[in-house]
Formats: C-alpha cells, structure tokens, sequence
C-alpha cells in the first residue's frame, strides 16, 4: 500500500520585507499564488525512514533526515509516538533552490501522505501547525491557491482569484540560499528605515478581478536587489524576457528563478522559446496559475 500526493510551486507575487527581527526572520506581505508545476511524494511502508528523488535536478537534492519531507514524517510520527518507517519517494520537477518552495512542497506533500497512510487523522489545523514548524513556505504549500502570509510567511489568509494567470519561469545555472539573500537584504537596507510592509490594495484587485495587466503593473519583490546582487547575471534573463513579450518581470522569491507573466499560454510559448534560445538561464517551463494545494493522488 501506497500514498502519492501532489503539490505544486509557488511564485511570490508580492514579496514585502520588513527589517530582520530579534529572531533574525523577517515579517513580511508575502502573496503567494500557486502555479501548475508539481512535485510528487509517494509514502510507503518500509523497515525504516528513507529518502529517494528522481527528477532533473534529483542530484542535488539532501536525502538524510535535512530533507524537510524527511522532517514531515519525523514531526508526524513523534506527535504520535510511533515509529517513522516509511520509504519517501519524490518524483520532483520543481526547482531545487529556486525561489519556488520545492523544498517546502515535499514537506507538506510527506506530511500529507504520512498521515493519510499512517491513518493519523490530523486535522487541517494540526497539520498547518506542522507545517509552520518545518518551514515558512510549507503551510502555503499544503493550501494552494493564492493567499497572503503575514508573521514570517506562516500566517495565511486565503485570497480570491477572478482567473488563471500565465507564467513562464526561468530556471538559473545555479542555486541561491534563502538565509542568503535575506543576509543580503539586511546587507543592503542596513541603516535605512524600512517600513512595515502590507498587502498592496491594487495587487489584490489585479488578482480578485483575474487582469493580468493590473498584476504585472503591482508585482513587486523586496529581495528582488538582494537576489540580483548575489547573481548578477539575472539581469540579462529579465531583460530577455521583456523584450520577448512578457508583461512584468520579477525574481520568484528568494531567486535564482526568474518569473515572466504573460497574458496567455501562445505568449507564455513565445517567451519561453526567447529565454532558452538566448543562453541566459538552464532551462524554462510555463504554468499557469492559481492552483490547489497538496492532493492526495
Ligand atoms: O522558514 P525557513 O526555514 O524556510 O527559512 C529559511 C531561512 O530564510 C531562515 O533561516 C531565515 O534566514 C530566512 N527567512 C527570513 N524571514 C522569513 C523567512 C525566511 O529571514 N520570513
């Protein structure tokens, strides 16, 4: 017996960061909108935890217990007091160390899966809560859609969406590290006063109403300089982008992946095939979004 969940990436659309907190997080207006490119975690019984990926970039992917679908099931198993033995298989598709919460979708994909097959029964509160103990990122994950996370990102507020938007996302040569470019952030705003940062009013009409237009004049990423700053050669993807047709360009999250929104699926086509011609990023991939959460399979 077997248990697959899906979970799908995120991009950032709007990413506000306030100044680094006592604890070293950052409290952000972080508007997370779900797009259709999935991971899998597939659960079986086994003598004991492990950890198997396949996929692309599988190479570089941790799998000891640092994995945080790993982390998904020790968290499950010790809340219960049993034994974590189950074989974690991710088929992954979503880049790894990209900005698009690949890492986050396996834990809440494992959690997830760990306890449909474990029959643990958690309710959706409990599992949230999990979910914000293995990572900011991971409860979205676990929820889709769009939403507005406030705190360190864990806090959600599910938001309205009047449409499906079109993205095509540029995958970069390299990874960057999340505490890195919140490191350079706290690097480039020191001495500034930052203020506190809140969802932007036009960014949630843009969504309600479903215009992609009205997005792509709201989309906007604090880290995006950071990002920038540790991988300059993002500036030449962005630009590529633009002058293919997209309609906004933005660093997703944390970055490397660079995020192109696009009115519809022949653009998105049109700009992916600029972006991988011009030798400016490893690969593309469109998806369109918003998109459910983890789904049992
Ligand atoms: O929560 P998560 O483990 O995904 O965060 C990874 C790192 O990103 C943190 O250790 C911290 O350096 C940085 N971070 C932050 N503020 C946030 C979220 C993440 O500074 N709101």
């Amino acid at each position: 017996m077997s248990v697959t969940v899906r979970v799908p990436a995120k991009v950032n659309v709007q990413l506000g960061v306030a100044a680094a907190r006592p604890d070293g997080f950052h409290d952000l207006a972080n508007v997370f909108l779900a797009v259709g490119l999935y991971d899998e975690v597939t659960v079986t019984p086994a003598d004991e935890l492990r950890v198997t990926c396949a996929g692309p970039d599988a190479a570089s992917v941790p799998l000891d217990r640092t994995n945080l679908a790993a982390r998904a099931a020790l968290a499950l198993a010790e809340r219960r007091g049993i034994e974590p033995a189950v074989h974690l298989h991710i088929a992954k598709d979503i880049p790894v160390a990209g900005g698009m919460a690949g890492g986050s979708a396996d834990g809440a994909g494992a959690l997830v899966a760990c306890d449909a097959l474990w029959g643990t029964g958690a309710s959706r509160a409990e599992l949230l809560d999990i979910c914000a103990e293995l990572g900011s990122d991971v409860p979205f994950s676990l929820v889709g859609g769009a939403a507005l996370g406030t705190g360190r990102g864990e806090k959600l507020a599910p938001l309205e969406v009047g449409g499906t938007f079109h993205w095509v996302f540029a995958m970069a040569e390299r990874g960057l590290s999340t505490p890195a470019v919140f490191r350079e952030f706290d690097r480039l705003t020191a001495g500034r006063e930052i203020p506190a940062p809140e969802a932007d009013p036009a960014l949630l009409t843009a969504l309600s109403k479903g215009d992609p237009e009205a997005l792509a004049a709201a989309l906007t990423n604090d880290l995006q300089p950071a990002a920038l700053s540790l991988y300059p050669e993002l500036a030449a993807t962005l630009k590529t982008g633009e002058q293919a047709g997209a309609l906004a360009t933005l660093v997703s999250g944390s970055g490397p992946t660079t995020a192109f929104l696009v009115p519809d699926a022949t653009t998105a086509t049109r700009v992916a095939t600029a972006l991988q011609d011009s030798g400016t990023c490893r690969t593309t991939r469109t998806a369109a979004g918003p998109v459910p959460g983890a789904t049992v399979l």
